[in-house]
């Protein structure tokens, strides 16, 4: 495909731009939670300076004072064109997208469109702790289908979890998070198209989380859930958010399916009213203009993919850790150290390196870790030094 990977060899790796005593200075989550001696790899934020196309859309809006609310359709616009040039997908109807404040409160909104209170939300666990609580604080109520042990969807339990959500007739949706955020698998077309099929069997509802959607290693392809056959009632979450490193400008978009367009126009003005005019303005120029950084950062997010893995061969051959496609994060299973249930504990007692606990990502988390590998192959090789001095 055209453009795909095409800027790297143009591009500095953003990941080896900053220094750490730079990165002590943000104000941060991921900076500020913990105190100087710890080394952070935990939160998704990476260790990157801003794309330069962003940083001037961003810095030109703030000399001309443009601060105000949000309009028009650029950022979609922008997200459409992206989807065809590096998905191949040109199904993404402007007009059937709608603004949200964030992925999580628009996963929060389309819950609400599809389902009622006391509704069940299959997730896949291990999963993105916050999965728990903004389905919690929508109202509806967790149906696990945990992965399998190759770490993929499961399809039989899958399946079982659909049977479970929909018994009693009320509604039912399905949180897909596709890439999946701890493993960074990504899903095939096959799989894909096999969960649209058994959806429409059951009348579940598929709400895909597509946060990481640009941040796939290099010669792999990400298949939007909205691009296979049978799902044309599903509904997406994407956002330029975790590409670009933009959490603290936020923004999002709800895109429907041809089936689902009657929903995502009911979302209410008070719901994209909330979406940030910055977050939309950077949003857009990662998405227009930001391909070539991002190139870049993949390329570099692929070196640290192996790099990790041969510096957990070397200092820390009982952790298990099959690195995914997709993402910037590395889930691995710590069970063979003998640290408990809650290695990344340990890891930070002793070791003084930050990551997730496993625990918060539901059943499946024990024993495991996240680890945020978007850091420069320095530090990264730092906190495995750490992580191996926890467990000696
Ligand atoms: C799967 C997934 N969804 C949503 C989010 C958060 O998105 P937002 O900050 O736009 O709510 C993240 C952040 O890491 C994530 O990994």
């Amino acid at each position: 495909m055209s453009g795909t990977h095409q800027g790297s060899r143009d591009q500095a790796n953003p990941l080896r731009q900053l220094r750490l005593d730079q990165l002590r200075r943000r104000t941060s989550v991921k900076w500020r939670e913990y105190p100087d001696d710890v080394l952070p790899l935990w939160v998704a934020e990476m260790d990157v300076p801003l794309a330069e196309p962003v940083a001037r859309a961003i810095t030109d809006a703030v000399a001309l004072g443009d601060t105000g609310y949000s309009a028009g359709t650029a950022y979609p616009e922008a997200l459409a064109e992206f989807a065809r040039r590096r998905w191949g997908w040109d199904g993404l109807a402007v007009e059937r997208t709608a603004l949200v404040p964030d992925v999580m409160h628009g996963v929060v909104e389309a819950l609400r469109l599809l389902t009622g209170p006391g509704d069940a939300v299959v997730v896949n666990c291990p999963v993105y702790p916050p999965f728990y609580g903004f389905v919690g604080y929508a109202g509806r109520r967790i149906v696990e289908a945990p992965l399998g042990d190759d770490l993929r969807i499961d399809l039989g339990t899958l399946e079982e979890a659909f049977r479970v959500a929909r018994s009693g007739g009320r509604p039912a949706a399905y949180l897909l998070c596709n890439p999946h955020n701890p493993t960074g698998v990504l899903h095939t077309a096959d799989e894909l198209t096999a969960v649209a099929a058994l959806a429409g069997r059951y009348g579940v509802r598929v709400v895909a989380d597509e946060i990481h959607a640009p941040l796939v290693g290099v010669g792999a392809r990400f298949v939007p859930y909205l691009s296979v056959p049978g799902a044309e009632h599903g509904l997406s979450l994407m956002s330029a958010s975790k590409g670009w490193n933009l959490a603290g400008l936020r923004g999002g978009l709800l895109v429907a399916g041809p089936a689902a367009a009657g929903d995502v126009a009911r979302v209410p003005f008070e719901v994209s009213v909330g979406t940030s005019h910055l977050g939309v303005i950077a949003h857009t120029a990662a998405f227009r203009d930001g391909g070539d950084w991002l190139d870049a950062l993949l390329a570099g997010l692929d070196d640290n993919r192996r790099l990790l893995a041969a510096l957990l061969a070397e200092h820390l051959p009982a952790v298990r850790y099959r690195p995914g496609q997709a993402t910037y994060l590395a889930w691995l299973d710590c069970r063979g150290l003998g640290l408990g249930d809650d290695p990344a504990a340990v890891f930070l007692e002793r070791g003084r390196v930050a990551l997730n606990s496993g625990l918060a990502f539901g059943t499946g988390g024990v024993g495991h870790v996240r680890l945020n590998l978007a850091t420069s192959p320095e530090l990264l090789t730092e906190a495995v030094r750490r992580m191996a001095t926890a467990v000696t």
